[in-house]
């Protein structure tokens, strides 16, 4: 079995956390293990707990078209979020939930290996920025070790508060660029080696 889909059969059954619970369905994530893009949300809502996929409700609908506007295609993408499980009434995801959920992630992410993270939200954001502010960050690309990471709002939120929708819409234009300069310098050879990932990233930032 690949490491994906070891991690998607553990977190199916995992209880190492309250949310455990309330779900119905757990959600692991969905996406090739090739994918040079790499999405990481916040928690599944009601009609991805109902059906056990990410971003499959009305902001998935919005993170799809987004996804085109960068020029991909939703298929070559990873798509996840920093807990597996619905917080019931889609409340926040708790610090210790976010922790011992956090080492699922961590696999995803080094298994993929992906050349650009894009961080959807404050909850993912701050595992690569914790005392930032997504209103001054966002968009912003930012190089960490052998990756770029790109803080975006949440689709949800930019549903929901139509002045970001043009804000949102917009740094997905750029991040068409972002991966396109990105994959123009690792072919160049001019990302750090693997060895030199940082410590951040085998390190619970949570
Ligand atoms: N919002 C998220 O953060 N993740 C999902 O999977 C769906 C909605
Ligand atoms: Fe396990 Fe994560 Fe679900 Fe908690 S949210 S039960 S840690 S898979």
């Amino acid at each position: 079995m690949s490491v994906l889909s070891e991690v998607a059969a553990e977190v199916r059954v995992c209880t190492l956390c309250e949310l455990s619970v309330s779900r119905t369905n757990a959600v692991p994530g969905t996406g090739p293990e090739t994918a040079e893009v790499f999405f990481i949300g916040e928690g599944p809502g009601w009609h991805e707990d109902q059906q056990g996929l990410p971003f499959v409700g009305a902001s998935g609908k919005f993170l799809t078209e987004l996804i085109e506007t960068a020029g991909l295609r939703r298929e070559d993408v990873f798509i996840t979020n920093v807990v597996k499980c619905r917080p019931p009434g889609n409340r926040d995801p708790l610090p210790d939930e976010m922790e011992a959920c956090a080492p699922y992630l961590n696999r995803q992410i080094e298994t993929v290996d992906p050349l650009v993270v894009v961080t959807l939200g404050r909850f993912s954001m701050s595992r690569y920025f914790p005392s930032e502010r997504i209103s001054r960050i966002h968009g912003q690309p930012r190089v960490i070790g052998r990756r770029t990471v790109v803080p975006m709002y949440h689709p949800a939120a930019a549903l929901h508060q139509g002045s970001l929708r043009g804000a949102i819409v917009e740094d997905f234009v750029q991040l068409g660029k972002i991966i396109a300069k990105a994959r123009a310098e690792r072919e160049r050879g001019d990302q750090p080696t693997p060895e030199a990932t940082p410590a951040h990233e085998q390190m619970k930032l949570f």
